[in-house]
């Protein structure tokens, strides 16, 4: 069950809840956090790989206990002078090592508050020969404070979650809390692709993203109905498709 299809969050079902305006001891800012942290119980293997190889695919130090002022990350120590892209909420890992796999010359951060799919990723980047992906294990938004502003030459947002109901439209990542931070760490130019198979989310992307300083590059109804020519279809996608659901592909550019 994912987190939007929860009635009843209720701690220690790995929900946070946090009150807005004010602040954690570490410095942090409150952020509402409504998605999941850890489902079942991870399997032995499993916890092995977020043992073992969490700690050097670190994207460096992200949160505010370990760094409290805030300092940018060093991409060039993660990745030499290559482009770096960002894949937000990468689920199971399916894309984000699809993707690594094709483009050795580019560095690739996979942002992913879920420990489960964090581990997932993990579990398939020991079958791959991809060594160009770095990992912040949580939220994107903590995420954007240390990442240089235009370093960032690609982003990835595929199947965010939806959030149905009207009144829980503005947790999604298409508002200006998260896009706001994105457009500062894009590079000019950069592009932006978002996957949706919710009409009313098709709806709030078109009308959120642009106004934050991006450009939607449809030109015909195939550019969002025809996925991209490098896509790898992911896990939600597979799951949308099976109960009729119709995949989006929306592309923009950062202004
Ligand atoms: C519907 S799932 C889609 C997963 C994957 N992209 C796919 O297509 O299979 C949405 C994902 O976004 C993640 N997510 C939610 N809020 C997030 C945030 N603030 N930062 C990063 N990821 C987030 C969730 O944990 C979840 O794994």
């Amino acid at each position: 069950m994912c987190a939007w299809e929860q009635v009843d969050p209720r701690p220690g079902w790995g929900y946070a809840r946090a009150m807005s305006e004010t602040r954690h001891k570490s410095g942090a800012p409150w952020r509402n956090f409504y998605g999941r942290f850890k489902a079942k119980g991870l399997r032995g293997s499993q916890q092995a790989y977020l043992d073992e190889d969490l700690p050097h695919l670190s994207s460096g130090p992200v949160d505010w206990e370990e760094n409290p002022d805030r300092t940018p990350l060093d991409l060039a120590a993660l990745f030499g002078e290559r482009d770096v892209w960002l894949e937000v909420g990468f689920g199971g890992g399916e894309h984000l090592v699809h993707q690594a796999e094709a483009n050795p010359d580019v560095g690739l951060i996979g942002c992913e508050p879920f420990i489960n799919g964090v581990a997932m990723l993990l579990g398939k980047l020991r079958q791959s020969d991809a060594t160009n992906v770095r990992v912040h294990p949580g939220d994107a938004r903590d995420l954007f404070d240390v990442l240089p502003d235009g370093s960032i030459s690609k982003a990835f947002l595929l199947y965010p979650d939806p959030w149905p109901k009207a009144r829980h439209h503005r947790r999604r990542f298409v508002t200006p809390e998260h896009l706001e931070p994105l457009h500062r760490v894009l590079k000019p130019g950069a592009e932006f692709r978002v996957a949706t198979d919710i009409p009313d989310y098709v709806r709030q992307t078109l009308e959120e993203v642009p106004k934050a300083g991006f450009d939607w590059l449809a030109e015909r109804p195939g550019d969002w109905r025809e996925p991209w020519d490098d896509w790898l279809s992911t896990r939600y996608e597979q799951k949308a498709l099976r109960e009729g659901r119709v995949p989006h592909y929306l592309t923009f550019r950062r202004v």
